[in-house]
């Protein structure tokens, strides 16, 4: 049997944070406030009313009661889900019950939120028995309001060596009679203070980027049934970074990051969703290059660090500074060997349903193509690749397309979007294939 999970949502793409109570507005809530209209890609899958650090500690009594105030207003109406952050700490009891307070008032029935609350995030956890008490707490809550029995999920941050190690106890530790672990749903990954754990120092100062801590988190996420989420980017206008950190986060499992902006979170919905168009990269001193499609349809290679020249015996291909002499089969080879190919959500689906068939028909294998005209110093060279597809190709292939299956099922709210990006075609051959 494989690992079972307890929650709707089988990918998250977005955790976005916002304080909870802000001194110096008219209306201290006004963050969350706005927060909570906003739909569409600007609207994270999950959302964050944050009680914690994005909130002073003197305004989170004012916080807590915002949450409840903003949720029972605007909570029928969001798209997403919503798990306010409370105040926790393995090393002290009077942070561990303050947050038990805040979310006893959080969950009170009487404030008209709980009904929208999906769950809550938990910081600063320990080892496995100190995430046992978290959950306690939130059993004693659900107890307390009359809630049924795990209604409410538990998130938490991965911000300590031991609550990295304490991943490695879940798929042990969950279901036993005496916890409600159950409950889990994310394992977010907070990288300041786990820097600070680990007394981890760099010249500069700047976070160390922890792939070994990422990894783990997916692993744990995955033997657990649970979802795994990157920490905050703060470099909060740089794009292209927080991009790069998402594609390094995907080939490691980790589907989700923190999000801190508005702007944050339309990256992050975005980037996970396979391109509207496929793209060809080619390999130059282990440097990814996009090639530029011209209007027939050739990929031109636009650079200095790649040339090509035909000669009377053939061709002379320069890589950086080096030169071969190569035949056209030779030549052939070697772009094929550099070059790849970035599918399109319309290829995907196209070579899913390809397999689809041939399996139909009773192949258990077959062979894609997929080829172009690659133009560099105005030197046109065919390139082709076969890629052997079998049923593990298609089901690895399937991850893109589930996480669109998802997202599609749960955001109506980004339908309209989704259409105008592929296409209602493409999205509605994407929600049947693989069924
Ligand atoms: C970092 C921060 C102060 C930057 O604020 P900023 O410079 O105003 O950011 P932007 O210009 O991108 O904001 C655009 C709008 O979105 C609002 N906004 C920004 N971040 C928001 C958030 N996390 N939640 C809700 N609203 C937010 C801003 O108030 C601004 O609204 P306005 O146009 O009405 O003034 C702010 O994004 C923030 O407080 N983020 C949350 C921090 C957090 O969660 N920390 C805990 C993580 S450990």
């Amino acid at each position: 049997m494989s690992t079972e999970r307890h929650y709707e949502r089988e990918f998250v793409r977005t955790f976005f944070t916002s304080p909870t109570a802000v001194k110096g507005e008219e209306d201290s809530a006004k963050m969350i406030r706005s927060a909570a209209q906003l739909r569409g890609m600007q609207a994270p899958d999950v959302w964050v009313p944050d009680n914690e650090d994005a909130t002073a500690p003197n305004m989170r009594d004012e916080g807590a009661r915002n949450v409840a105030e903003v949720v029972a207003e605007h909570g029928a109406e969001f798209p997403g889900e919503i798990h306010p952050r409370v105040v926790w700490h393995r090393d002290s009891p009077g942070t561990r019950y303050r947050g038990f307070q805040h979310m006893l008032e959080i969950a009170d029935p009487d404030n008209g939120a709980v009904e929208h609350i999906d769950g809550f995030v938990i910081p600063e956890v320990g080892d496995v028995d100190d995430w046992k008490k978290a959950d306690e707490f939130i059993t004693v809550v659900e107890h307390e309001h009359g809630l049924e029995a795990g209604s409410l999920s538990m998130s938490v941050i991965v911000e300590s060596g031991e609550a990295e190690l304490a991943m490695g106890d879940l798929r042990e530790e969950m279901g036993k009679p005496s916890n409600n672990l159950e409950r889990l749903f994310l394992l977010v990954d907070g990288e300041v203070d786990y820097t600070k754990d680990m007394r981890a120092m760099t010249p500069t100062g700047e976070l160390p980027p922890w792939p070994e801590l990422r990894h783990n988190t997916s692993r744990g996420a995955s033997a657990a049934g649970l979802i795994a989420v990157d920490g905050p980017y703060d470099d909060i206008r740089d794009v292209e970074g927080y991009r790069e950190r998402m594609v390094d986060n995907r080939a490691k499992g980790m589907t989700g990051i923190w999000s801190l902006t508005p702007g944050q979170v339309v990256e992050a919905n975005t980037s996970p969703l396979p391109p509207e168009s496929g793209s060809w990269l080619v390999e130059v001193d282990g440097e990814d290059v996009d090639l530029d499609e011209d209007e027939d349809g050739r990929q031109v290679y636009e650079g200095d660090d790649l040339g090509l020249e035909e000669t009377a015996d053939g061709y002379v291909l320069r890589v950086g500074s080096d030169e071969q002499e190569l035949d056209a089969e030779e030549l052939h080879e070697e772009l094929a060997d550099m070059a790849s190919y970035v599918p399109s959500m319309d290829d995907i689906v196209n070579s899913m349903e390809e397999f689809e068939a041939a399996k139909e028909a009773g192949r258990g294998a077959i062979a894609m193509t997929q080829s172009a005209t690659v133009v560099i110093d105005g030197v046109e060279v065919e390139v082709s690749r076969d890629r052997m597809w079998d049923e593990a190709t298609y089901q690895a292939a399937q991850t893109p397309i589930n996480l669109f299956q998802d997202v599609y099922e749960h955001r109506p709210d980004q339908h309209e979007e989704l259409a105008e990006m592929y296409g209602a075609d493409v999205v509605e051959r994407a929600m049947d294939v693989g069924n």
